[in-house]
Parts: structure tokens; C-alpha cells; sequence
């Protein structure tokens, strides 16, 4: 009988003549005997080599492939090894095969609970190395669970799986990012696109009368690296017609549902909560809070600016504002988190977010207090006002944040408040999933000035707002949302303009004119001219959506074979120059490597 090597669990097994394969993780010699720990996918077994085996199997490498046969026998009692679930049982082995031997790897196959992990890039570089431990595969696993009950989902309401084209034309999708664009031998000179998202495709989809589509699809943004990006990375894409907002919302919970009692084994509260943009800004700092805990914003800007603290009353004059947030932190006492080492390790953090200033003060005796005293001083004249507003108890920590720029404090406190709430851990519930809806349809680009879609051109302004196209279009709200968990944005979708006039009207309002329109979008446009459904979906990004959902930040981990922090890939290295003859031969082009 053929086994893994994490079968062997059952008394069935016992006596039974087996043959495994596997690789050779940990190898004791101990007498006469050789003791061997097998490990593949499924888990660990023992396989015991002794008399004419002994010599062969004490040749034996750490990560040789081997095949084994052998009997299985119960372990002696004190031999038992509780942790295992294999731990019960060994195989007596009778005849063995080495597959193939392994040079010594570059660091041990073991788990970090065991050993030090090897750094990061070493392990991404032998990442089909680090794959083989349990710690890395099992998040592999996860993922797959993940994909697999979502599929099922969809498939079970009748949604078709698609597949739309990955060598498309450049041309505007996702805000923000850049398209990857790919070299046509056929047609030298010109380009394809690779795929921001399948967004324009599922809309053709929906006009097609396939009005309910689903995909787990790969896409690809050449945009500046950040932690929880990938430049390739995958969707689950959803788009439907005929419905409202409140359909593909109630479509992802009950999806999400699905997963929690299929691979998490846990019960998810439905409906989600619900906040609109403004609110989302104005409460917590970003279109993203996590509401595992309240913390709110507070403006200080009064109350600085009327008190004697000099640095923050001048960027207060220059139009600077300040904002403050309030941690139930129980400082000074041994249960709280929040000590004076941490707090002075967030002040550093805010300059890495670029932010002017940070100070942190705490309450004690009911009174603002601080490390250096003198800050608590020059805030003394507004000790009550400040302790007042943000409703401040004896030993909560008060974080105080300033700067010129209004975006740049939001988005740097609202930083600062997850890694903080996070760190004092008192969450009301694990998972705080949350819809942000009614986000602006434009934003003012920081440098043109112009007008550019919040997301893409494609969402539909709500009905209310269509009122004010002509006349304040940088008013308009959209009928967009985003899904978040636990402060990570997991998708986005919207209600799409199936109006072409509409359509062409709001990249107009973005500054293209008709012939730059009709070369970029001309073809979309002509479609919703025959006959466009309403329509609308989302996005997943499953990378996040399954890293958050297993409690872990970094989706690398996630991803079978990720890139680094700079999208370089660790395996291969690629990005790679291409020779200067193909590209001239293939493609009629040459590079200027001046
Ligand atoms: P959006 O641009 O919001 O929407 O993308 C959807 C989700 O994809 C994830 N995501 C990423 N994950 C990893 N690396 C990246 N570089 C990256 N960029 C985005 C986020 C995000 O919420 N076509 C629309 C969807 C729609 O309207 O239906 C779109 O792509 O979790």
C-alpha cells in the first residue's frame, strides 16, 4: 500500500506492509539503528533503518528524495511523540530507494517556532525550498481552501466562470497605476497591455448578455512598490446585471459567509457595517478604518493653538492644523502596552509617514502629563479642554499630530491609530468587515490640477449628482464602495455607466477630447451603444482578502512565488535586460541605455 507521510494516524495502519516517498528532514543515527524523519506535503513520518539498510541510509542527506518500503509498527510507549500526528507509528524499512540526493540546502527546512527563519530574501530566493515547511505551505493551503469554497460559491449561483484576454490595448483602466505593456513580434512598433484588472472585458461581458460573470483573475499594475502591493497580483472579479449596490453587496457577504463556515469554521455578523466616504475621513482619517476598535479623530487645532506649545502654534498660524486620538492605555501601570519605549518608537514612525511633528502626552492625577514635563507645561492653559474632547481617563494616551498638509496628517495619524489599536489588542470582535460607500467620482490631481477619476472613469455618478455635471462635477458622488477588513482595503467595485453619452461625458469633464477619447475608449463607447444593461460588480484582491482573513499583514506569504520589495522577482531576477539583436530583430526596437 502506497502512504504519505502523514497518513499514518490510525491503528489500521499497524502491521501493514507500505512504501512512501518523501524527503529526508531530520536524520539521527543513535547504535544501530538510523532514524529518519520523512516529510512531504502531508506531514512527518518516522522510518527506522537498521542491519543491511543501516550503512545505506547513514549515506543519506538532509532533503535527499527518498522511497521506502517497510512495515509499519506502534511506536514503544516512551518513543510516543505527542506533537506529531504521525507519532503513534514508525515504519520498519526493508528496502529503500534514493530518487535523488540534495546538495546541503541554503538553510534548514524547519519551522520559525523551531529555528530562526534565514532572511527573507534568502527564503523567497529557495522558495520552493522554504515551501516545504509547514509554516509556509500551510498559508499555500488557505489559499487554496479560500479559492476553492469561493468557486463553489459562484458556481452554485449560477454565475459563469470567464476568462478575459490578458494581451490587451493600453488604455485607461485602474486609477493611479500604469499599464504593463508587452511588444508585438507581428506587428513591430506596436504594443498589447496587460490587464489592470478585467474591468473593461467584464463590462463587454455584461453587454454581451452574460449577466453574471465571475473570475479569479491574474492583473498586472506597474505602480510604485508598496508593502501590501504586488505587481502582479489576483482578483476575484465579479460583475452582474440588472442589480443595484445593495445586491453585489449582499452577494459578497453571503460569499464571505460561505468561506467563514467552510474554512474558518466560524460564524461572520451580516449585513456589514456601513460608512460613507466623508464620514469614514472625518471620523477615523482614511477610507479604510479599522473598526476592530473605536478611536476616533479629534481635532485639537483650537485648543493647540490657544495653548503655549510654540512648534505647534506656528504650523497652526501657517495653516497647519492638529489632530489628536485617545487610546484607553492604563499607562504607568504594569498592564499597559503603551510604554514609553513604544510611544517614542511611534514618533519615529510618524516621521517615516513624512509627518511635521508627534507628541504623545498620558493622564494622570487628571491631568495631561508628558516625557520631557516641559510639553505638558506649554499645554497646561488647555489641560481641561484638551482632556474634555477627546474624553480622556486617568492613563489614556493622548497622540498628537501636526502638520501643513491636511492629507498628509489624516492619512499619517490614521496610520498611527491601526499600528497603536492593534498593538493594545483589546478588539471587539476579530473580524470588523465594513463597506466605505459614496466616494467622490473625481479628485483633484495634486500636480495638473485636473479633474481625475477617485477610481476609474467607469463608475456612475449617483442620481443627485448627474444634477450637477455641468455645473460642479467635482461634486459628484459615485455609486462605488469598497469592501475593508480589519483596516485593509480587500475590494472595490461600483454601479458602471451604461449611458455612452454619459460616458463620453465624463472623460471629457477629465480633459480628453473626442479624438483622444475615441482612440483610447472608442471601442467601449460603441459597445454601450448597442444596447448596455445596468450593470455593476467588485473586486477582491485575494491576496489581501486571504492574508487578512488567515491574521497576517503580508500577502507575500500568500503568494506561491511573490516579488520583493522592489517587484523584483526572487526566483529568476527578472526584470532582465532583453539583447539589444531580439529586441531589433523581434521587434524593431532599440533601447537607449544612456
Ligand atoms: P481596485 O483597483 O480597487 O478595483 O482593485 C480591487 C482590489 O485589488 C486589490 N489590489 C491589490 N492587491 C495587491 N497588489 C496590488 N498592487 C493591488 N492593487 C489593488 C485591493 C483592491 O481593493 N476594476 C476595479 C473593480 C471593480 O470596480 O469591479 C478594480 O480593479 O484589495
Amino acid at each position: 500500500m502506497e502512504i504519505t507521510c502523514g497518513e499514518l494516524t490510525d491503528d489500521k495502519y499497524e502491521g501493514k506492509e507500505v512504501s512512501i516517498n518523501g524527503w529526508c528532514r531530520y536524520i539521527r543515527i543513535h547504535k544501530d539503528k538510523a532514524f529518519i524523519d520523512l516529510a512531504d506535503r502531508y506531514g512527518i513520518t518516522q522510518i527506522i533503518f537498521q542491519g543491511r539498510l543501516l550503512d545505506e541510509a547513514s549515506q543519506l542527506g538532509r532533503e535527499f528524495v527518498i522511497r521506502v518500503e517497510g512495515k509499519v509498527r506502534r511506536r514503544d510507549k516512551k518513543d510516543i511523540n505527542p506533537d506529531m500526528p504521525t507519532g503513534k507509528f514508525e515504519i520498519l524499512a526493508s528496502k529503500l530507494k534514493v530518487i535523488n540526493k540534495s546538495k546541503v540546502p541554503p538553510f534548514e527546512v524547519i519551522d520559525e517556532k523551531i529555528a530562526f527563519l534565514p532572511d527573507e530574501d534568502l527564503r523567497f530566493k529557495y522558495r520552493y525550498l522554504d515551501l516545504r515547511r509547514r509554516n509556509a505551505l500551510w498559508k499555500i493551503e488557505f489559499r487554496d481552501k479560500v479559492v476553492k469554497s469561493i468557486r463553489k460559491f459562484f458556481w452554485d449561483n449560477d454565475f459563469l466562470e470567464l476568462e478575459t484576454p490578458l494581451l490587451i490595448k493600453d488604455t485607461y483602466d485602474a486609477s493611479g497605476s500604469r499599464t504593463f505593456i508587452v511588444p508585438s513580434r507581428i506587428h513591430k512598433g506596436e504594443f498589447y497591455g496587460l490587464p489592470q484588472s478585467p474591468q473593461i472585458y467584464k463590462q463587454l461581458s455584461m453587454i454581451s448578455g452574460l449577466d453574471k460573470y465571475f473570475q479569479i483573475a491574474k492583473v498586472f499594475r506597474d505602480e510604485d512598490p508598496r508593502e501590501d502591493r504586488q505587481p502582479e497580483f489576483t482578483q476575484l472579479d465579479v460583475e452582474t446585471s440588472f442589480k443595484d449596490e445593495t445586491y453585489v453587496q449582499t452577494l459578497i457577504e453571503k460569499m464571505v459567509e460561505r468561506v467563514f463556515s467552510e474554512v474558518l469554521h466560524k460564524k461572520i455578523k451580516t449585513p456589514f457595517q456601513h460608512i460613507d466616504y466623508k464620514d469614514a475621513i472625518r471620523l477615523y482619517g482614511n477610507d479604510k478604518p479599522d473598526l476592530r476598535f473605536d478611536n476616533k479623530i479629534v481635532d485639537l487645532t483650537e485648543e493647540l493653538a490657544k495653548s503655549d506649545y510654540n512648534i505647534i502654534k506656528n504650523s497652526i498660524k501657517s495653516g497647519g492644523k492638529a489632530i489628536g486620538i485617545k487610546f484607553e492605555a492604563q499607562f504607568g501601570t504594569d498592564r499597559s502596552k503603551l510604554d514609553k519605549n513604544f510611544m517614542t518608537e511611534m514618533v519615529e514612525k510618524a516621521k517615516t509617514f513624512g509627518l511635521g511633528g508627534l507628541t504623545w502626552l498620558f493622564i494622570k492625577d487628571r491631568k495631561l502629563r508628558s516625557e520631557p514635563e516641559k510639553i505638558a507645561e506649554a499645554l497646561s492653559s488647555q489641560n481641561e479642554n484638551i482632556i474634555k474632547k477627546v474624553n480622556g481617563a486617568e492613563g489614556d494616551i493622548i497622540i498628537i499630530g501636526t502638520d501643513s498638509s491636511e492629507s498628509l496628517l489624516l492619512s499619517a495619524m490614521s496610520k498611527l491609530r491601526r499600528i497603536i489599536g492593534i498593538k493594545i489588542g483589546k478588539f471587539k470582535e476579530d473580524y470588523s468587515f465594513l463597506w466605505v460607500d459614496r466616494f467622490p467620482v473625481f479628485e483633484e490631481d495634486e500636480i495638473t490640477k485636473k479633474l481625475v477619476p477617485m477610481h476609474n472613469p467607469f463608475v456612475m455618478p449617483t442620481d443627485d449628482s448627474l444634477k450637477l455635471i455641468d455645473s460642479k462635477p467635482a461634486e459628484m458622488i459615485g455609486r462605488r464602495y469598497d469592501l475593508v477588513l480589519n483596516g485593509v482595503e480587500v475590494g472595490g467595485g461600483s454601479i458602471r455607466i451604461h449611458d455612452h453619452e454619459l460616458q463620453r461625458k465624463i472623460l471629457k469633464i477629465m480633459g480628453l477630447d473626442d479624438k483622444e477619447i475615441d482612440e483610447s475608449l472608442g471601442f467601449l463607447i460603441e459597445a454601450l451603444s448597442y444596447g448596455a444593461p445596468i450593470h455593476g460588480g467588485i473586486a477582491l484582491g485575494l491576496d489581501r482578502f486571504v492574508a487578512t482573513l488567515a491574521g497576517e499583514d503580508d500577502i507575500r506569504e500568500f503568494i506561491l512565488f511573490p516579488k520583493n520589495r522592489k517587484f523584483e522577482s526572487f526566483i529568476d531576477g527578472s526584470p532582465k535586460p532583453v539583447s539589444e539583436k531580439r529586441l531589433k530583430e523581434d521587434f524593431n526596437l532599440r533601447i537607449d541605455r544612456t
